[in-house]
């Protein structure tokens, strides 16, 4: 394999840990890395701080320098740090998911100008391969569909307010003392970080240009014990599932969003932190791939991997792998969630009074919704009553119309949720 001369851009959770898996590798020589703070305590054995800088571009112009891994995050300065790195002609090594998802077409196209490449299998799902074998192995398909568990700290939360009746807060706190959320945990349980990893595996699953702007995003912040409760004894779990689809008409929906998932379904088996991805395509079928999505060392193994196939590829030709090169020019032409069609729970809260589920079954009817289930559970000391309902198949704004009748009824107190449902 080729001798590289790298810099490394972040030194925190990833960047510490591709240091670690690096020592392994004795064709690999860290040249230098950045950090933010050079002040900080950094508890690494036999590491020599006169590595550090806090000036990035002084990696990025460095002529010695083949490779910047950057594992630093956010769009601002890395946007800036990665274009001086390609526009002096070095390869790149990302972990970074928002900033590809959001500005990775300026960069792309950039890289392909100046003849380098950017490698990004850590942006997707941490430490699951998904991203090489879908521009390698998996090219001879056509991609229709992939539904995916993409953050581990939402799975773990909802993991928790599963298995041990939890309430959200509480599952939050639990992740946040564990390592798995954030201070600020806005990214993750608001689906934000799920947005930008299907963004860019839609993108390169069916070849057309995914604008993040267009993906539509719901949190779990919304999902109550009640819906919990509920999702177990009609047989399902909620996970945040992000997806991404090519309809008979070409167009796209792309989407990031909790969903009552069937227990037999794999994607409602995987618990905790664990990502797992489910793709169709044709002519292979579905596969499905499931792994730690995040944590220093899975990450790091897509980092290196990915530096290390650079490097194999450098021994013999200098136009490395030409699947790594992003040859998306269309835009796809993604649908709005109104013209979804999708199964749905809806949990609403009713007046305790003869007729009200006769006038829920009537209002669905005329919006073109069949009930598949409903149940009245218990009544509550105010004489309300929560009231569940499971759709078949339906149009999302068919849905929503239907809602927006039922609250201007007296009889009915309030909507508390709606989820899709994914059977
Ligand atoms: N954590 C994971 O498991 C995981 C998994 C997959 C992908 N990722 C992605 O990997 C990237 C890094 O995540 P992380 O968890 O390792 O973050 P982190 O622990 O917060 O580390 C960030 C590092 O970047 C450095 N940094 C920040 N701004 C900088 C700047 N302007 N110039 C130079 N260095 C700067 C910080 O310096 P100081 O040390 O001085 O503060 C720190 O060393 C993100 O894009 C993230 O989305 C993370």
């Amino acid at each position: 394999m080729k001798s590289l001369n790298v810099g490394i851009i972040g030194f925190g959770t990833v960047g510490t840990g591709v240091w670690e898996v690096l020592k392994n590798f004795d064709n690999i020589h860290v040249k230098k890395i950045a950090v933010k703070n050079l002040n900080k305590k950094r508890e690494i054995e036999n590491f020599d701080t006169s590595l550090l800088t806090d000036n990035p571009f002084e990696i990025t112009e460095n002529s010695e320098i083949d490779v910047v891994i950057e594992v630093a995050g956010g769009t601002q300065p890395a946007f800036d740090i990665l274009k001086s790195a390609i526009n002096h002609g070095k390869h790149i090594v990302t972990a970074n998911k928002e900033l590809l998802a959001k500005r990775g077409s300026e960069l792309f196209s950039l890289a392909k100008e100046k003849n380098v490449i950017i490698l990004y299998e850590a942006a997707v799902a941490g430490g699951i391969p998904i991203i090489m074998p879908i521009k390698t192995i998996l090219c001879a398909n056509k991609i229709t569909k992939i539904a995916a568990i993409l953050n581990g700290t939402t799975n773990y939360i909802l993991t928790k307010m599963d298995e041990k009746e939890l309430s959200y807060e509480t599952a939050l706190k639990q992740a946040q003392e564990l390592g798995y959320a954030e201070t600020d945990p806005t990214g993750d349980v608001e689906g934000f970080d799920a947005a930008y990893k299907i963004a860019i595996l839609s993108t390169i699953s069916f070849n057309k240009k995914i604008d993040i702007n267009k993906i539509y995003r719901e949190g779990i912040t919304k999902i109550t014990s009640n819906d919990i409760k509920s999702a177990r004894e009609l047989g399902y779990r909620i996970k945040l599932i992000a997806m991404g689809q090519v309809l008979d008409n070409g167009k796209i929906d792309v989407r990031v969003h909790p969903m009552l998932v069937a227990k037999k379904h794999l994607l409602a088996k995987v618990k905790n932190a664990t990502n797992s991805i489910m793709l169709t395509g044709n002519p292979v079928g579905d596969l499905v791939l499931t792994g730690a999505g995040a944590g220093a060392k899975p990450t790091a193994s897509s980092v290196v991997g990915d530096l290390l196939v650079l490097a194999s590829e450098l021994e013999t030709t200098n136009s490395p792998l030409p699947q790594a090169v992003c040859n998306h020019s269309e835009t796809a032409e993604q649908i709005l969630i109104g013209d979804t069609y999708n199964d749905y729970y809806i949990s609403l809260t009713a007046s305790n009074n003869p007729g009200a589920i006769g006038m829920i079954g009537t209002v669905f009817g005329e919006n073109n919704i069949n009930i598949s289930t409903i149940m009245q559970k218990g009544i509550n000391h105010d004489n309300t009553a929560e009231i569940v309902v499971i759709t078949e198949t339906a149009k999302e704004a068919d849905v929503q119309n239907a809602l927006k009748e039922l609250l201007n009824s007296p009889r009915i107190k309030n909507i508390n949720n709606l989820l899709r449902v994914m059977n």
